[in-house]
């Protein structure tokens, strides 16, 4: 069943009833003012960091589910209400529609013949959300209406602000001039910033304290000021502060009135923080306000909003005969690698904002998916991160946004860290031919007396495999590698015990079969980067190294029809078919065939066969089989889940794109494309009811068959990995255009069901238009034509700036 249906010419998501599966969001903002919203109008917003700059409140475990957000309630003379956003009032309405398009949202309700229309965006370059409010009488006789805002501001600290009470319940301040309400809580001592409110018409009145306007026993589908009619002009001191303007509105048939809201964020210096004493310095807010106040200036934000997405989308298009595929690749896709960009695994409808800053294995993952649209701010990514390194290449698994610095609760110790870091660098220099980067000086552990080559952290990434390696001379696994939940140094009794960071047992025996896979396929890109630095010998080396490691793979990795997963720390099996359960795991198969182990000698075709007899399922691939039933103490947390969720036997869709791209390196697009489809969100429009999260983005995780509950059904959408991988897998690998260091790769793997299709890539200045002409008899093997002339190998070599390049390809 569906709940709406894409606008492709929009490039929005249509959401035509209020009450889909599960609450579907979208992000607002793209450089520090962020926010989550959903077709209800739910959510919250924030000033860079979802914890510290918290700017309005949100209530997790809500019931009903979903309730604070940004809610205009719209009022008649004759006492009836509604919010058009459905809601929180829930009164019927006789229209509904959302649009979540790129960067805004705009949600339509009418009831009563009102119909009102609430376009809510982020413009750029500016600290606010704009809600532009329009009204419009599509009835037969004249109307005067009240409408009554609402927004509830959070004090700043998230984690703070529902944990503290006896302070919280004291702190709260605000401040109202004009049209606009100010909260200042905590201004008066260290605090530098404010939030406000603000309408563009004179006021009826306005409330800032939440008791006053919705009554102490009411919820919010019921204030007090709006069953009543008239705000109360209450000013908050301490309990909740909120801010609500009513604002009268008169409409005659068929006419149309629109208000502008700003929800802004501002910083003042320490100098010049106030008015004067206990009156805080608006200036700056009425500048922010003066630059949104009519719907004009609105409509010009709009349209800057859209040439910015139309410029970013502009540089990977693909033209084919399945516009499901279209829109993956063209919109949506590369969308949510730009919200993983900006938020990480931070804030999201199943990430609290509080939890979790930047991690080092995500954020160089994810630079895969966004690398393209926005090379700078990739740059400066590779920076932050690579400044958390440690000197002796490991890294903080986690590092704050606000602060960049990293993590001492989460420390180090995830033996893959350090190896995602080259992924990261190599894919930016591809991308720009940037090498410079290869030269900045990078603090270890931000520490500015101890840097050195960005280059020289990588080295370090890489021998940090090499100088913790296990007894069969594979890699120590430390207290997780990419699948946080297998922790094999953990052994934790104790309930209240983080699984990832207790390691109850300190020894160097449990290996890593996944992280070997990665070592062979990503340590040739350093080799690579040494070559191009006139690293010869440095580059032998590395080599010499990837070499040993993928003997011990064959060696000892592999059991007889699919790699193995690790060893523990008795040095027994894991992922091997002498185990009872968790027989074989999907991460070691599709790495290591990634890294081409045993593509010539079999083992990868037999590998991935296994794949496909026994994890694949109609909604993915399932991470392992046959999951954990009970407890395992010597694994950890993977066998805490029931079995069918998450890391046990859930399809974890992040490492689903890596079977995909093994199997395009077999050649085997069709089985490909498969697996892509079983995933790929605009293909499970239809079971949207079953599947419930978002049907234009990806989830991390959808059960898996042996789940008790409902195999097919999802959960934590938005903020994962499988947007960067899923992607690359598409974009580089099946439809197989992807840059290199002297000229863009064209080599698609995609099985036939396509047919004929036409990417245009921009990529380092010039514009390449690549006609594919899919017979599917030589994948692997394209006969390519350059600008007219019959070209060997698949490398189209990189045309000067400008330039307009026309390839046909015939796989
Ligand atoms: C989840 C993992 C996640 C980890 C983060 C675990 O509970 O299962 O998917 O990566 O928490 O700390
Ligand atoms: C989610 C985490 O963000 C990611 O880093 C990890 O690789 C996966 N879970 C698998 O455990």
């Amino acid at each position: 069943m569906r709940f709406g249906q894409f606008d492709d010419k929009r490039k929005e998501y249509l959401i035509t009833t209020p009450t889909t599966p599960y609450p579907w969001i979208n992000y607002l903002g793209s450089e520090r003012f962020f926010s989550l919203i959903s077709q209800q109008g739910g959510g919250y917003c924030f000033y860079r960091d979802a914890r510290l700059r918290r700017i309005t409140r949100y209530r997790y475990h809500n019931v009903p589910t979903d309730a604070g957000g940004r809610y205009f309630y719209i009022r008649d003379e004759n006492g009836d209400y509604f919010t058009p956003t459905y809601g929180p009032v829930k009164r019927k309405l006789d229209r509904f529609e959302c649009r979540h398009g790129l960067g805004y949202t705009k949600v339509s309700g009418k009831r009563a013949d009102i119909s009102a229309e609430c376009l809510y965006l982020v413009p750029l370059g500016t600290n606010a959300e704009i809600h532009q409010l329009t009204l419009t009488n599509e009835g037969p006789r004249p109307r005067k209406l009240r409408v009554f805002s609402f927004i509830e501001f959070c004090l700043w600290n998230a984690m703070d602000d529902f944990t503290n009470f006896q302070r919280n319940f004291n702190t709260g301040e605000v401040e109202v001039e004009g049209s606009t309400i100010y909260h200042k809580t905590e201004y008066r001592e260290r605090r530098d910033h404010y939030a406000f409110y603000h309408v563009n018409s004179k006021l009826a009145g306005f409330d800032t304290d939440r008791e006053t306007f919705f009554g102490l026993y009411n919820g919010m589908h019921e204030p007090e000021v709006v069953e009543q009619g008239a705000s109360r002009n209450s000013v908050a001191h301490g309990w909740a502060p909120i801010a609500s303007h009513s604002v009268d509105v008169s409409l005659a048939p068929g006419e149309s009135k629109s208000l502008v809201f700003v929800l802004g964020y501002v910083e003042n210096p320490v100098a010049e923080k106030w008015e004067r004493p206990g009156v805080i310095n608006k200036r700056p807010a009425k500048q922010l306000i003066e630059k949104y106040s009519t719907p004009a200036q609105v409509e010009a934000a709009m349209q800057e909003l859209r040439d910015y997405w139309d410029d970013l989308l502009s540089r990977y298009v693909l033209e084919s005969k399945d516009e499901r595929l279209n829109r993956m690749v063209n919109v949506w896709n590369p969308y949510q690698c730009m919200v993983t960009f900006n938020m990480s695994r931070s804030a999201s409808y199943f990430e609290t904002g509080i939890g979790r800053g930047m991690g080092f294995r995500d954020s160089n993952q994810d630079l895969l998916g966004f690398v393209h649209q926005v090379p700078e701010r990739a740059r400066e990514r590779i920076i932050d991160i690579a400044s958390t390194q440690f000197a002796d290449g490991s890294a903080y698994h986690q590092y704050q946004p606000l602060t960049k610095r990293g993590n001492n609760d989460v420390g180090s110790g995830f033996n893959d860290d350090p190896l995602w870091l080259i992924l990261g660098v190599a894919a930016y220099v591809k991308e720009t031919g940037d090498y410079a980067i290869l030269d900045e000086q990078v603090p270890f552990d931000n520490d500015e007396k101890n840097t050195a080559t960005l280059l020289e952290h990588l080295k370090r990434s890489f021998d940090h495999v090499v100088n913790n390696l296990g007894p069969h001379g594979l890699p120590l696994i430390g207290r997780a590698d990419w699948n946080d939940c297998l922790n094999l140094n953990c052994f934790s009794e104790t309930p209240d015990e983080p699984y990832q960071t207790t390691g109850n047992r300190v020894g160097r025996t449990a290996e890593s079969i996944f992280i070997a896979g990665m070592f062979v396929g990503i340590g040739p890109e350093y080799a690579t980067l040494c070559e191009r630095k006139g690293m010869a010998e440095e580059a032998r080396r590395a080599r010499s190294e990837i070499d040993k490691m993928r003997s011990a793979v064959l060696t000892d990795g592999w059991d007889g029809s699919w790699f193995l997963r690790a060893y523990d720390y008795f040095g027994n099996k894991v992922g091997s078919k002498e185990c009872a359960e968790g027989q074989i795991f999907i991460e070691p198969q599709g790495y290591c065939v990634m890294a081409r182990i045993g593509v010539e000698t079999g083992e990868a075709k037999n590998a991935l066969d296994s794949v496909g007899e026994r994890l694949a399922t109609p909604y993915g691939i399932v991470l392992q089989n046959p999951p954990y039933q009970t407890y395992h103490l010597e694994l950890g947390e993977i066998s805490s889940y029931p079995p069918g969720y998450k890391e046990n036997a859930g399809i974890f869709c992040h490492n689903n794109p890596w079977i995909m791209i093994g199997e395009t390196i077999l050649g085997r697009g069709d089985r490909a494309f498969d697996y892509y489809k079983r995933i790929a969100p605009s293909y499970l429009e239809d079971i949207s009811d079953l599947h419930r999260t978002e049907p234009y983005v990806y989830s991390q995780m959808v059960a898996g068959k042996d789940a008790s509950g409902q195999p097919g059904e999802a959960k934590n959408s938005w903020l994962t990995g499988t947007a960067a991988w899923n992607f690359v897998a598409i974009s580089q690998h099946m439809l197989g255009v992807r840059p290199e260091h002297d000229g863009l790769i064209v080599s698609p793997c995609i099985g036939t069901e396509i047919g004929e299709f036409t990417v245009t890539r921009k990529w380092r200045g010039a514009t390449y238009v690549i006609k594919v002409k899919n017979t599917g008899t030589s994948w692997n093997r394209p006969r390519l034509v350059v600008d007219g002339s019959p070209i060997e190998g698949s490398l189209v070599p990189q045309a000067p700036k400008g330039a307009t390049v026309h390839v046909e390809c015939t796989v």
